[in-house]
């Protein structure tokens, strides 16, 4: 392929230069064209539009690639935890012994809260979404750790990522133990990431919660799978509000919201709300995905699609052997799977969703997996934020470190043209 590419603009040749990523993939470089040309590009949805470069993800949703740091996502399998594969998205290498020892040590050390921010949470309706206090909670941190927000310092970005890290845990189990009316649980320091989350979600006064070995993989493989995504809606709003300058926190407490929309991280919500609906006997699954090809019904079958998966997604094709796994495990028949599956075969073999390439999704199996370990649905979305944090922290340092430019897109005006102020009384 070209280095350049020409285009003629009003009858002007200009040449517009040519990036190449390490994979190959090539894209027109168009940060000149309105002082060459005058004209911007359209592009809603941001479909075709590459916002930056960075080191972090690659995707190549034609093959069903995912890639941290260079590493395929299907070695993750087996032996690496979420704290190890955090350190490789935000640092840019697997941890050495010492790194792994020292960021999990400020993992434990910062799994606290300050006790102040205990009492914002019983200022919460009961029945408050969990994502709403999720954002609010970390935005909260700014106010209690203003120091170390820059990501200039390595000690003091290490500092302020694991304090991140730790506490997002620390505050979805406190959102959801105030919603139930019970005590909070502090984190046990003899506990690793994810049975210490485990414990400070479901351990009560009477009875210590015993996180099972095959729990806690399943759970660890499941954070490991949504902890990057390159360019998704929310990991593109934290840069969008770092470029700001805006510190870490509040970047990442507008992640959340993002996150939080059912065609985003909602969607697991909304997946089980579909399987749920088809169980209860609304509908049969035929029915739904009847419905989901509809053009004048606004229903979709959630947990399929993806902006840029037209293959398959292999975070869903984990998932399933996953949910297989540990439903089995568990000894539970869960109805909701078998409709799951009903789901998937009758779509993929659908000339709706094969000519648009629409296949299950992350969203699609991690909902059954959450279920069987406890996790109520209204947490579904929060369980996916705390997954997906390594990636915000890595996204808003490299966008920081990268590139001091503000985001700023622009538009094409479609309102009235100029117009004169009418006094109210002549109106
Ligand atoms: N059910 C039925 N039709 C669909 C679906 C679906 N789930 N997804 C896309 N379509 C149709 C859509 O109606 C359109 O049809 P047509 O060309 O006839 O107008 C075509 O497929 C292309 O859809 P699109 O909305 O232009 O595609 P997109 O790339 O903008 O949207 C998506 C991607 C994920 C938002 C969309 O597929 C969707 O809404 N899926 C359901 C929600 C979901 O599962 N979201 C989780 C995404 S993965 C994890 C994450 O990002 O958090």
């Amino acid at each position: 392929m070209n280095n350049v590419v020409r285009i003629t603009v009003d009858g002007k040749v200009i040449e517009l230069p040519v990036i190449v990523g390490t994979e190959a993939e090539h894209g027109i470089d168009i940060s000149r064209l309105r002082d060459q040309t005058g004209y911007i590009t359209y592009d809603p949805g941001y479909g075709n539009t590459g916002s930056c470069s960075s080191d972090i993800t690659y995707i190549d949703g034609e093959k069903g690639i995912l890639r941290y740091r260079g590493i395929p996502i299907e070695q993750f399998e087996q032996s690496p935890n979420f704290v190890e594969v955090s350190w490789l998205l935000i640092f840019g290498t697997l941890p050495t012994a010492a790194e792994y020892d020292r960021f999990s040590q400020l993992l434990t050390n910062n799994a606290m809260l300050d006790e102040a921010m205990k009492l914002h949470f019983e200022g919460f309706p009961k029945q408050a979404p969990p994502m709403a206090i999720l954002s609010a909670m970390i935005n909260t941190l700014s106010c209690f750790h203003p120091e170390l927000q820059g990501p200039e310092s390595d000690d003091g970005f290490e500092l302020a990522a694991a304090r991140l890290t730790s506490k997002i845990r620390t505050i979805a189990a406190f959102a959801y133990r105030s919603s139930i009316g019970a005590p909070y649980n502090y984190s046990d320091p003899n506990q690793p990431y994810v049975s210490n989350f485990l414990h400070m979600m479901f351990s009560n006064p009477y009875a210590q919660y015993e996180c099972d070995e095959e729990v806690r993989k399943a759970f660890n493989l499941l954070l490991i799978l949504h902890a990057d995504h390159e360019q998704n809606c929310s990991t593109s709003t934290v840069r969008m509000v770092g470029s700001s300058g805006a510190n870490m926190y509040a970047s990442c407490a507008a992640g959340v919201c993002a996150l939080w929309g059912p065609l985003h991280g909602g969607a697991n919500v909304a997946v089980l709300d579909m399987l749920d609906q088809i169980h209860k006997g609304g509908l049969s699954a035929a029915d739904y995905v009847k419905l989901a090809k509809d053009k004048n019904s606004d229903v979709r079958l959630m947990g399929f699609g993806h902006r840029v998966y037209k293959n398959f997604d292999p975070r869903a094709n984990m998932l399933q052997k996953v949910a297989e796994k540990l439903l089995t495990y568990l000894g539970k028949d869960d109805p909701l799977l078998k409709i799951a599956r009903e789901l998937e075969e009758m779509a993929l073999s659908d000339p709706y969703f094969v000519e648009r390439k629409l296949y299950p999704n992350v969203d699609f199996y991690s909902g059954i997996i959450l279920r069987a370990i406890g996790i109520p649905t209204s947490m579904f979305t929060v369980i996916f934020a705390i997954g997906r944090m390594p990636g915000w922290i890595a996204h808003w340092r490299e966008q920081s470190l990268m590139s001091s430019k503000i985001s700023r897109p622009r538009q094409i005006y479609t309102g009235p043209p100029v117009t004169d102020y009418v006094a109210k009384s002549e109106r």
